[in-house]
């Protein structure tokens, strides 16, 4: 039997994928296949996708021409995976594997094969990921939309061009990360001013959640929103002040360049 779509690797991304793909409805369940070594984790995503197919190896009986693929295995899992997938054959092969290029995925097949490369980020657990594709050098529209119907059931997708997959991991990919620390930092900011820590947690992870859902539903900048809660001479322009004083705004531009530098490095 084959199937519309062989998740390869049922990790983490594989498995948040397979779920927003079916509550999306994007296939019914039992055209959706997910290839997965570990057998304990193959019993897990049994019972979690109960009525679609757990493979322990991927036959040619499971791929026919309009098949996909979509590669989730760790970067150093993907060479034996592909060589894997080169062997059954794929129309179109989508991959969110971290600085694994196009051209590296289609040097694994002997015809042209659409390659789509992702860059998602951890969101996608929750379905609020923001991922960027770039097209390989087989690739039509229609391989770019199909992508991006798979990508949409787990967030937003932004188009790129490959070179800068790279900016978009140091930028969106690790930017959860730098996220995270400002929220550290500020709940221990709390504490410090006398606030319990659960207490400051709440209120800062609160202030996070409200302003993104402003910035996202009112359509105005950042600039325009921070000036509103600015007033001359008050409390955050005093607090303004001091990180401005502190070159936050540098650190982070200092931040993202060593990201992506250290992005091009990996792939090389
Ligand atoms: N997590 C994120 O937020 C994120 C963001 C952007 C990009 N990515 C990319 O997504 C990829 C997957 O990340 P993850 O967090 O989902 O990793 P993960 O939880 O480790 O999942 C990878 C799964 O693939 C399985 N696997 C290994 N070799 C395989 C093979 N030859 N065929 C089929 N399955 C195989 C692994 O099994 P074993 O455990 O038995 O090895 C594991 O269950 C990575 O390349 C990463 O760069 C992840």
């Amino acid at each position: 039997m084959s199937f519309e779509l062989i998740i390869v690797g049922g990790g983490r991304m594989g498995s948040a994928l397979a779920e927003g793909l079916l509550a999306a409805n994007w296939c019914q369940p039992e055209e959706l296949a997910i290839l997965e070594p570990s057998s304990t984790q193959r019993d897990v995503l049994a019972k979690q996708f109960a009525h679609s197919r757990v493979l322990a190896s991927l036959e040619l009986e499971h791929v026919d021409p309009s098949s996909g693929v979509l590669l989730c295995v760790k970067p150093d899992h993907a060479d034996a995976a592909l060589r894997n997938i080169a062997t059954v054959g794929a129309s179109r092969v989508l991959s969110v594997v971290a600085g694994l290029s196009t051209a590296r995925i289609e040097s694994s097949f002997v015809t042209p094969v659409a390659v789509i490369r992702a860059m998602p980020n951890t969101p996608v657990l929750v379905r609020k990921g923001v991922s960027a594709i770039a097209g390989g050098a087989h690739v039509t529209s229609e391989d770019l939309t199909w992508a991006e119907s798979i990508l949409a059931a787990v967030g937003s997708v932004i188009r790129v061009s490959e070179r800068n997959i790279d900016v978009v991991t140091g930028l969106s990919g690790s930017g959860p990360a730098y996220f995270y620390l400002v929220i550290e930092a500020l709940i221990d900011a709390g504490v410090h001013q006398g606030l319990s820590r659960e207490v400051s947690r709440q209120l800062v992870v609160g202030t996070f959640e409200g302003s993104a859902a402003l910035l996202s539903e009112t359509g105005e900048t950042p600039e325009e929103l921070r000036a509103q809660v600015t007033s001359p001479g008050g409390t955050t322009a005093a607090g303004l002040r001091m990180l401005e004083g502190r070159a936050v705004r540098a650190a982070f531009l200092e931040a993202v360049s060593a990201a992506v530098e250290r992005s091009r490095q990996l792939g090389r």
